[in-house]
Formats: structure tokens, sequence, C-alpha cells
């Protein structure tokens, strides 16, 4: 018999979630019907999007959503062999049941040198989520000038790297001075720190005195106010995320930015990864491509231990990662 942990959300967040919001169940798993596998989580995901989702899809007790790398332990279904690796989406659990559906094998391709945590990170939903945001929102050309901010993170170290790719001058923003030496490590033209500079106006423009092309946004706030001025005329505008803003229960009011789209005639847009879930494939294989050829680099913060899992989740929302923060079982 196996024994699942699991961790569940005790009651929704208020403000910024705390360990005690959390609570680790345990599970016994039944047997194995014909046509099920078991899998057993490998690497998990912690990732912004949880906060506002939790109060979105989830109710108090549930096991907390996410993603994981998983490997099969035992198979009753003949299309999985055990020893298979899978992206499943089967939320904060150590192990589980599934009859295949929903669970996605890494890339065929995939070497054995390459960790294969990176299928939750820069070949997984955030780089896959930065490849399509900026070609196809953004759909930067050569010398444009792209700002990103939460730079450093999943998603923003590979926008700017994409971005690079282009032949752009990129300019990123993060939370650490550490995080601006690792952009300038990995390519980026200009970083600054959002936390010590000390008007995040003046630093826009000095990183890029002549303004902004494209803006890939994954913080919303008070960042947004300071940029969308800067911004060319008919500049393009993807917004990924508003992580300032989550754990907000009131949104806070701040200049209207209507004036500012209709005088630079910029073109602003949300999207969600979904969008492209016909397409997820190719942007993954292009994103191996690049990892492969030294084009785009990675970096990962991992957390050691299921029981670490809601430590690594805060930690994440309070900007200790650098590039993807991952668990390990
Ligand atoms: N639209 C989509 O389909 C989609 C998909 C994936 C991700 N996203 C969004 O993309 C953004 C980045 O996600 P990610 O997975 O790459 O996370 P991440 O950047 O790896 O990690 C989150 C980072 O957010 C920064 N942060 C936290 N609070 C902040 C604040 N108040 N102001 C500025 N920065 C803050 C921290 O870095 P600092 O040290 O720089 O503060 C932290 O490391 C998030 O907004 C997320 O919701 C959207």
């Amino acid at each position: 018999m196996v024994v699942s942990k699991s961790w569940t959300m005790v009651k929704h967040f208020a403000g910024a979630p705390k360990p005690e919001d959390f609570k680790l169940i345990e599970k016994e798993l039944p047997p194995l019907q014909e046509g099920e596998i078991l899998l057993e989580s490998v690497f998990l995901s912690v990732d912004p999007y949880m906060r506002p989702y939790s109060r979105r899809i989830m109710k108090e007790g549930d096991v907390m959503i996410g993603s994981q790398v998983a490997r099969i332990i035992e198979s009753k279904n003949s299309a999985f062999a055990v020893g298979g690796y899978y992206v499943g989406n089967c939320g904060w659990t150590t192990h589980f049941i599934s009859n295949g559906k929903g669970l996605h094998p890494l890339l065929s391709e995939w070497p054995g040198s390459l960790p294969r945590s990176l299928a939750l990170g820069t070949v997984g939903m955030p780089g896959v989520t930065a490849y399509f945001g900026l070609l196809e929102i953004c759909n930067p050309k050569e010398g444009d000038v792209v700002l990103v901010n939460s730079a450093a993170g999943a998603v923003g170290s590979v926008v700017g790297q994409i971005a690079k790719i282009k032949g752009c001058k990129v300019v990123g923003s993060a939370g650490s001075d550490d995080k601006i030496q690792y952009l300038k490590e990995i390519g980026f033209d200009e970083a600054f720190n959002y936390k010590t500079v000390s008007s995040l106006e003046e630093a826009l423009k000095k990183a890029s005195p002549e303004g902004y092309d494209c803006y890939f946004e994954n913080v919303g706030g008070k960042f947004a106010d300071a940029a969308l001025p800067q911004m060319k005329d008919f500049g393009r505008i993807a917004v990924c995320g508003a992580i300032s803003m989550y754990n907000d229960a009131v949104p806070p009011s701040g200049p209207y930015i209507q004036p500012t789209l209709l005088f630079k005639q910029l073109r602003m847009e949300g999207f969600l990864v979904t969008r492209w879930s016909d397409k997820y494939q190719e942007g993954q294989k292009q994103l191996l491509k690049w990892v492969l050829e030294g084009k785009v680099k990675y970096h990962e913060h991992i957390t050691k231990g299921f029981e670490n899992m809601p430590a690594g989740f805060i930690g994440m929302l309070s900007g200790e990662n650098t590039g993807k923060a991952i668990i390990q079982v």
C-alpha cells in the first residue's frame, strides 16, 4: 500500500501566504485498477499563478494546485511503462494514480544530460509563456528596445534571452543585486534593482533614453505606472502577470492609462499561455534547441524536501528565487 502525502490550503490566503495556511495530509492509495498507473512526483513546481488561482478555483481544504515531473512506479496500462517520466498537473502531492489522461511525456529528444526539472521551467510552461507571449504579442523586431520586469525569474529570464536572439536591446529589472549580476551574465544589455533605485522613472530613462518598443509585463502596479509613459509611439505591451498585485484584496487605484494608450497609440494585451495549447510542443522544441545550443541559459532555485514546499512557494513569491523555483522531493 502506498501512502501519498499532499499539501492542502487550510484557509484562503489573506495577503501573502503564510506557513499556517497549509496542512500536510496523508492518504493510503488503493490498489491499481486495469488501465491505471501509479506515479511518484520527482520535481514539483511553485508558481505565482497559484496565489490568484487559489481564490478563483480552490476551496478551503483542497490540495494545492500545481504541476510536477513524475515517474511511473507501477502500471496496469500497456501504453505507460514503469520508469517513464511525465509532466502532470496533479497538485502538491507525492504519489497519485492516473489513467494517463492529461499526462504529457517529456519531449522524445530530451537528452539524458539535461535536468528533467526543466520541463517545469525553461522548457516547460514558463518558457512557453515567454516564447509565445513575447513573439506573438510584443512581436519584437531587430533593433527594438524590450523591457521586462521580474526579469531574473522563470519567465522573465527567458523573455530577455529570446529578445536578444531576435536582435533587440534588452532592459530588465529585478529585486536584488545578485539578480542584476545574473541578468548581465545571461546577456541583458541593461538591468537595475527596482528595490534600490531612487526613482523607477529615472532608472528606466537611463537604461533607454529613447524609450521602449516592447514591454513584457510581469509585475503591474507602480512599475507599470512608471513604464507606460516611457513607451515609444506604437509600442506593444504583453500583460503576462501582475505579481505586485496578487496579494491585494482591493485593487489599488493608480494613474489611469487611457490617455497614455491613446496619445502614444499603444497596444496592450493580456494573455494566458493556454491560448497556445495547440502549439505548445512547437515552443518547447524551439526552447530545448536553444538550451542545447547554449543560446538560452537556465538557472534553477531548488528547494529540497516535499515537507518544505510551502516555504518554497512563500520564498518564490517574496523573491528568493533566481530562475525557476522548483521543489525536489
Ligand atoms: N499569463 C500566463 O499564462 C503566465 C504564465 C506563467 C507566469 N505568468 C506570470 O509571469 C510572472 C512571472 O512568473 P514566474 O513563474 O516567472 O515567476 P518568477 O519570476 O520566477 O518568481 C516570482 C518573482 O516575482 C518577483 N516579485 C514578487 N513580488 C514582487 C513585487 N511586489 N514587485 C515586483 N516583483 C515581485 C520576485 O522577484 P524580484 O526579486 O525581482 O522581486 C519573484 O522572484 C508572474 O506575474 C506570473 O503570474 C503568467
